[in-house]
């Protein structure tokens, strides 16, 4: 698996969309389980610029090839959020987008700053803090591409098969990017390899941790990956990161499953209730600054729910 900044800085373009058979998108139904991931994934395809700033403070970003990348990364990974967002309007699904990404961001709070503060701190007193970035990065988009695969699979609809198709070639080179050059920074580099491997086993979640909670977590990675195909899959992700150096046997995909079937063990209703009951809607907060810190204020008058977007 190679990469070269130079050709992907020529070749990075919006996800190309030509041919998509968009007007069947409703010929096929699909599950609220699906629909569940759809919006799981929009929403932290939609949450890359957050996730962006986070970095943009970090020592990592002393690198050109890097800021490179991330700059056609972020575009690449607009068109994801935006396409996921079409397809789920043209299934029926109504809400605005920018609403929707405005409550996600407000409901963040002030846990993404200091959690923003924190990177940079860290970044700044740790001279290796890229090789764990940089392998977090590799375990995203791989986790990512797995997870339209198998959305894929279990959805057997043919147009989302068709437009996650697309966004997976996107993925595949930006996981290519993070896992060469994770490989890069660790190869031959001990104190960077245990120090990624420490962090890894003690800070890591999945991808959309955060944004999401838990159980929205453990919804989805039951959902998808809850079956024999589905777990040698994420054991497959903990095998090729294990090939970076120092790596080796690390489990991290297949200990956040084991983990998510501990819960519902203990709760059986745990994850899958948000599924039954359609929980994929995204409230504005309690006291919500979206108003104040955006242009979309609502008018005096106006029900806050007006910028709530029903499911
Ligand atoms: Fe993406
Ligand atoms: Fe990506």
């Amino acid at each position: 698996m190679s990469f070269s900044i130079e050709r992907y800085k020529e070749e990075s373009r919006k996800l190309d969309t030509d041919g998509i058979d968009w007007e069947t998108v409703t010929a096929s139904p699909l599950s609220k389980g699906d629909l569940f991931c759809l919006h799981y994934m929009m929403d932290i395809e939609n949450h890359v610029p957050l996730y962006l700033s986070h970095l943009l403070v970090t020592r990592a970003c002393m690198d050109p090839i890097l800021t490179a990348f991330l700059a056609c990364w972020n575009y690449e990974e607009l068109w994801h959020g935006e396409n996921i967002g079409k397809f789920l309007n043209l299934y029926g699904i109504g809400f605005d987008t920018q609403d929707r990404i405005a409550n996600v961001r407000a409901n963040l709070g002030v846990q993404n700053s200091v959690s923003i503060l924190s990177t940079m701190v860290g970044s700044w007193l740790l001279k290796d803090f890229s090789a764990v970035y940089l392998t977090i990065g590799a375990i995203n988009e791989l986790s990512t591409l797995t997870g339209y695969n198998a959305l894929i699979r279990k959805s057997g609809h043919p147009v989302l098969k068709d437009l996650l198709s697309r966004i997976i070639k996107d993925e595949r080179r930006h996981y290519a990017f993070y896992f060469n050059s994770a490989k890069e920074w660790l190869a031959e580099n001990e104190k960077a390899q245990r120090m990624d491997r420490w962090m890894l086993n003690r800070f890591w979640v999945p991808v959309g941790q955060g944004v999401k909670t838990q159980e929205q977590v453990d919804a989805l990675a039951l959902y998808l990956f809850d079956d024999e195909q589905g777990e040698e899959e994420l054991l497959g992700i903990d095998e090729k990161i294990g090939r970076l150096p120092g790596l080796s046997g690390i489990k991290l995909m297949s200990k956040a499953l084991y983990a998510a079937r501990e819960r519902r063990r203990v709760n059986p209703e745990w994850a899958w209730r948000l599924i039954d009951n359609e929980e994929w809607a995204v409230a504005p907060p309690k006291r919500s600054l979206v108003g104040e810190l955006t242009t979309r204020r609502t008018h005096a008058g106006e029900a806050t729910a007006g910028a709530f977007e029903g499911g």
